[in-house]
């Protein structure tokens, strides 16, 4: 007999809800006891909708420590769940799914020196979590988040990437971070102007970031658009970089945003 729909989610509170932009907004709920994902992963978040359910993947942007479960939501014109995240208050309440899943998992890479993070849009979100975990900054000696949008009022987290150093568990790690920011439709002082693959193939990001990027030591993690992911993920291969398998090594780990 297959278990109820009902057994495999819990009703959580949200706590806080930050509107952005009038398309970016975080938000915090609940955390039960029970719930556990690893950092990069993402949950399932659902709505009653009539007789049945709404549900949509929201990577966490916690850190797996964290004692609430907070995401980053980019609101879509015309989509369903958008349209209720568009009304969410404090206080409503948010199914969330059990299980949390996914592979974007800096862990998988057993070997390695710099860890190399590409996001665009909502992609940034499960990096944010991995940054907080202790064991990764452990594990790799240069660490760079790179978050592309097009225009300068998305970059919402640069504040918080700034405010890493002060943080209680990775903070002394901070001299070894990099964000970077790219606008792909405006100009800012500090960021990149070009799109993702782009600045792989023509070295600028390597150069603004101080690395040099080798399929020994640079490993890069993909998250976001999935028409990034693909065309990053070619402009790796043309570079000397292959997907990482568990039982074939590779330096590429991807997961399409949406
Ligand atoms: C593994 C995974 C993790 C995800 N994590 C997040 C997350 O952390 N934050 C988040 O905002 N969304 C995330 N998404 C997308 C999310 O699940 C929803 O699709 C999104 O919120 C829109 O839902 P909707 O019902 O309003 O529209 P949908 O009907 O689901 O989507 C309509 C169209 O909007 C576009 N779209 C969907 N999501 C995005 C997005 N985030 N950015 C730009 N274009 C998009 C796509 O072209 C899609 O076909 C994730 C998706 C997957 C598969
Ligand atoms: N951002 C906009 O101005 C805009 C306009 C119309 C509609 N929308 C819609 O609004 C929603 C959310 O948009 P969003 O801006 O958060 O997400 P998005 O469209 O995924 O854009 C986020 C970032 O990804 C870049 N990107 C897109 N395709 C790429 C590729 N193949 N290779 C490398 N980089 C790529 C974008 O560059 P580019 O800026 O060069 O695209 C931008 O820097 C989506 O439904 C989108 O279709 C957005």
């Amino acid at each position: 007999m297959s278990a109820s729909p009902e057994a495999k989610f819990t009703e959580e509170t949200v706590l806080w809800v930050k509107r952005h932009t009038p398309k970016l907004m975080t938000f915090a709920i609940t955390r039960p006891e029970a719930y556990r994902f690893a950092a990069g992963q993402f949950s399932r978040l659902g709505f009653r909708d009539g007789e049945g359910f709404l549900w949509r993947a929201y990577s966490v942007v916690s850190a797996e420590y964290a004692d609430t479960l907070e995401y980053f939501v980019v609101l879509i014109e015309n989509g369903p769940m958008s349209a209720r995240f568009a009304d969410l208050q404090a206080g409503d309440t948010l199914l969330l799914d059990k299980t949390a899943t996914g592979f974007l998992l800096p862990e998988r890479f057993a070997d390695g020196r710099d860890l190399v993070m590409l996001s665009t849009g909502s992609g940034i979100a499960p990096f944010l979590s991995v940054i907080q975990q202790p064991a990764l900054w452990q594990r790799f000696e240069r660490l760079a988040l790179v978050h592309s949008v097009s225009y300068a009022d998305e970059l919402i987290f640069a504040d918080d990437m700034a405010r890493l150093a002060e943080h209680p568990l990775v903070g002394d790690y901070h001299s070894r971070f990099t964000f970077q920011p790219v606008l792909t439709r405006a100009h800012a002082a500090g960021a990149l102007d070009k799109r993702l693959p782009e600045l792989l193939r023509n070295g600028e990001l390597a150069a603004a970031l101080n690395m040099e990027f080798s399929p020994e030591h640079t490993r890069f993690m993909l998250c976001g658009n999935p028409a990034m992911v693909k065309d990053t993920f070619q402009a790796l291969l043309e570079l000397g970089f292959a997907m990482h398998r568990n039982k074939i090594p590779g330096q590429i780990i991807m997961e399409n945003g949406f």
